[in-house]
């Protein structure tokens, strides 16, 4: 193909392009990303991305530095200071020598401009799905969201699987967003947090008058709310049986009737369901209707659960430790150490459970430096430490002392006087502490080596 075909083929790609050197300096981005973002090629071209990324900057976060630091493919979602978000796809190209020259991201649309404003806002505004980030690095991740990207734009009922915490509810928000209805709403519906007697009316609506305490003028029920969108159907499990077959009857016909109602109604959307119970099971034990599982069943997606990607870890960790430390406004690392042996912990809750251990360590944990002894996992026999004796536990809680005590008085001479010692003992005490901290994080630069005396 000629030079000046493939820029035409570079430009007239569905997706928006953007291309970075090994240094992390943009090379460029193509037409339909100039379109994407609001950001030109010649404003972009020439700067690294570390100068582009942060609060207030040009992304929230970049795929590219991600690649350059674990050497793999990254799939993570970003916004823009346009107030645009985005799902890049980030893949190394290896030179000879092992080294990653380019780095080309694959980027789709997620921006939602606005919703629906049809519907009733109320019963919505709580079903809506809350805005979130996702990352991935690992290869069988990084499949199913091919899969989920490529069955996005077509109108097929997928069935979402994975054990709880995988990131289903996640991935039912991604896929509404690069769908053709993702101006619309995706109503979110959990079926075991409706009580049975409200189901049928919540979920199809009633007519006036249909049961007692029924308002008189009847009510649109979800299914009827989200015309036009997605409905993502959680814990499609524990939907009774005889509302199984109402359902189906949605997905076989498009339409339903309301309780109490004559009037068949017409359905226009598109149907994510989630479980983290086995179907298959379900279904031979009669609990759950086989030909509904069928229906639903048309795309299958299962989430891997972390322990099967521990590659994913550490990535989740920073990920997450950025998330907390924006929100309370704090700088906190977690240690090496710490983090390798998070990797190798079972986590039965994944990622939610993973998110939780970080939030707690940043809000509970003192110090700038979160270490192995410092934080609490349950299950996890780690109060007393295996590894370390009463001695080694005794310095950890001096260190943690004179660090605070650093913090707060500042010199030496100050920080004698609050704790009782020598000047002379501070000093030697917080310069041994300090450069073992410094040989431990070269970028917590909160730590100042020599304090005025
Ligand atoms: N790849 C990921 N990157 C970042 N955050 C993630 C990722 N996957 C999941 N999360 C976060 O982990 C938490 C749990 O994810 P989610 O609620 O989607 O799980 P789920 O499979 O729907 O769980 P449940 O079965 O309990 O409903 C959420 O806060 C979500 O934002
Ligand atoms: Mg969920």
């Amino acid at each position: 193909m000629d030079k000046k075909l493939l820029e035409i083929v570079f430009d007239n790609l569905y997706n928006g392009i953007y291309v970075v050197d090994g240094k992390g300096v943009t090379i460029g981005v193509n037409k339909t990303f100039e379109e994407m973002s609001g950001f030109s090629n010649a404003e972009l071209t020439g700067r690294n991305l570390r100068d582009l990324v942060g609060e207030d900057n040009y992304f929230s976060g970049s795929a590219s530095l991600l690649v350059l630091e674990r050497k793999c493919p990254v799939t993570a979602t970003y916004s823009t200071s346009t107030n645009r978000k985005f799902l890049v796809k980030g893949r190394p190209i290896f030179n000879h020598q092992g080294k990653i020259e380019y780095i080309i991201n694959t980027i789709w649309d997620l921006t939602v401009v606005h919703y629906n404003h049809q519907i009733d806002a109320d019963t919505a505004r709580s079903q809506i799905l809350s805005d979130d980030d996702f990352i991935t690095c690992s290869e069988k991740m990084s499949s199913v969201i091919d899969l989920a990207l490529r069955v996005a734009e077509t109108d097929s009922t997928i069935l979402l699987t994975g054990e709880s915490g995988v990131g289903k509810s996640l991935l039912a928000k991604t896929i509404h967003r690069s769908s053709e209805r993702k101006q619309k709403v995706l109503m979110k519906i959990n079926c075991a947090a409706i009580p049975e007697s409200l189901i049928e009316s919540e979920l199809f609506g009633y007519e006036g008058g249909a049961f007692t305490g029924a308002d008189n003028k009847g009510k649109a029920g979800l299914l009827e709310i989200a015309k036009g969108g997605t409905v993502f159907l959680d814990e499609i499990s524990e939907l009774p049986l005889h509302l199984q077959s109402k359902l189906l009857g949605v997905i076989q016909d498009k339409e339903f009737y309301r309780v109490g109602g004559r009037e068949a109604q017409r359905t226009d959307i598109r149907l994510i369901a989630a479980t983290n119970k086995d179907l298959v099971t379900l279904v031979s034990e009669g609990q759950f209707r086989e030909d509904l599982y069928y229906r639903l069943n048309v795309v299958p997606i299962a989430i891997p659960p972390l322990r099967e990607r521990r590659e994913d870890i550490p990535t989740l960790i920073q990920h997450f430790t950025e998330k907390y430390n924006r929100k309370y406004n704090s700088y906190k690392k977690l240690s090496e150490n710490l983090i390798n042996q998070m990797v190798s912990m079972p986590w039965k809750g994944n990622i939610r459970e993973l998110e939780n251990v970080v939030e707690r360590s940043i809000v509970t944990t003192l110090g700038d430096f979160i270490s192995w002894e410092k934080v609490q996992i349950p299950g996890i026999e780690n109060i007393i430490p295996k590894d370390i004796g009463l001695k080694e536990m005794l310095a950890e809680q001096e260190k943690e002392i004179l660090l605070q005590a650093q913090k707060k008085y500042k010199t030496t001479r100050r920080i004698a006087a609050a704790l009782g010692i020598s000047q002379a003992t501070t000093a030697r005490k917080l310069k041994a502490i300090n450069d073992t901290l410094l040989d431990q994080t070269e970028t917590n630069n909160d730590i100042s080596p020599h304090l005025p005396e």
